[in-house]
């Protein structure tokens, strides 16, 4: 069983993970993990923030002259902004800050915000860097792409820069969707027998869990609602690479919304808790958008529920012991699937 949990808050000293049920005699270096950190904090959109954060990160166990041992997996990743925001009875509309503070009887909405800031992403990217290479070194691409951002679509680097300029200079954010893909999984990853073990569900959950995101949607998803029978039965990719809750051998295609982000400089109404006086939050630092760095998370996000779907289906205490049992089975599933 894959499982990992994170720890650590936005302006704390580290933010912190543990990866708990790979497979020993993985390959991977620090430089991979760093690479994956980096294309997170740098998607485009991001805020003031970002500039200052260098996401230098600690292994602390699990690795072994550059390979996976087995034992539990430890990181740290060093927070740079560690100025911690000074108390606050005034919660920022569409985030955690009202509901948490109901919820723990705080009136410091600061406390709520410091665990519920996506700043605890890095520690999912990073956890996430050890699925993603194994799925590499698999032969199984996971992908991830922005589709659209705010209304724009089709989107190219430029029309997206453009975009987000507009936006920035407007005082607005933008949400958008993202795509993730996967290629080359072996058929028979997941399971029908129980609502839970349907991969799409626990999919949906991994990318569903990513702050901000509002809609998942597998294959055709939605759209899917519109068209006949007839019609879907003619493109068998629109299933997204899952029936009945397991991989078929084609590839995984997922979708999700992203909203705009809800910090906005010019500020939202929102109520101070202590007096109950109308007043503007305002988030002079916030990202334009967090479609670019979600994207990326979304991809570590279903690359370790991919990675524990691919370890109950085959098992293996080692990466040669999986890597066997995979090429056998692909050997033997492929004879089928390439006659269909
Ligand atoms: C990588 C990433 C960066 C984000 N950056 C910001 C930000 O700078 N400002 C902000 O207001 N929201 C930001 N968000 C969105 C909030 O974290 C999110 O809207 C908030 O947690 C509430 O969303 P929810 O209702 O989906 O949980 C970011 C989300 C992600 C995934």
């Amino acid at each position: 069983m894959l499982r990992y949990l994170t720890a650590g808050e936005s302006h704390g000293k580290y933010l912190s993970g543990i990866l708990d049920g790979f497979p020993a005699g993985v390959k991977i270096t620090p430089a991979y993990i760093a690479a994956q950190l980096r294309r997170r904090r740098q998607a485009p959109g991001r805020g003031a923030r970002q500039a200052r954060e260098t996401d230098e990160f600690e292994i602390i166990s699990g690795l072994n002259g550059g390979a996976t041992t087995g034992a539990p997996i430890s990181l740290l990743i060093r927070n740079a902004g560690r100025d911690l925001p000074p108390p606050s009875s005034l919660p920022r509309p569409g985030h955690a800050d009202l509901p948490g503070m109901l919820k723990y009887g705080l009136l410091n909405a600061a406390l709520i915000r410091e665990r519920a800031s996506a700043r605890e992403t890095a520690a999912r990217v990073a956890l996430g860097s050890f699925a993603l290479r194994l799925h590499e070194l698999l032969g199984i691409h996971i992908n991830s792409r922005v589709v659209s951002l705010g209304n724009m679509r089709p989107l190219t680097a430029q029309t997206a820069a453009a975009g987000l300029l507009l936006a920035r200079r407007a005082g607005d954010t933008l949400g958008g969707v993202f795509e993730v893909t996967a290629e080359n999984l072996p058929a028979g990853l997941g399971g029908f027998s129980q609502g839970d073990r349907r991969l799409g569900a626990r999919l949906g959950a991994a990318l569903m869990g990513i702050n901000g995101v509002k809609g998942f949607e597998v294959g055709g998803g939605f759209s899917l609602a519109a068209a006949g029978g007839i019609e879907a039965s003619k493109d068998p990719g629109l299933s997204g690479g899952l029936d009945g809750g397991m991989t078929n051998g084609r590839a995984l295609t997922l979708r999700c919304a992203v909203k705009p982000v809800p910090g906005l400089p010019g500020g939202a109404p929102s109520v101070d808790l202590k007096t109950f006086r109308r007043r503007l939050s305002v988030s002079k630092t916030s990202d334009t958008t967090a479609v670019f760095a979600a994207a990326v998370v979304g991809e570590h996000a279903a690359a370790l529920e991919l990675a524990g779907a691919l370890l109950e289906k085959f098992g293996g205490d080692s990466f040669s012991e999986l890597e066997r049992r995979v090429s056998d089975w692909r050997g033997r599933t492929g004879k089928i699937l390439k006659r269909l």
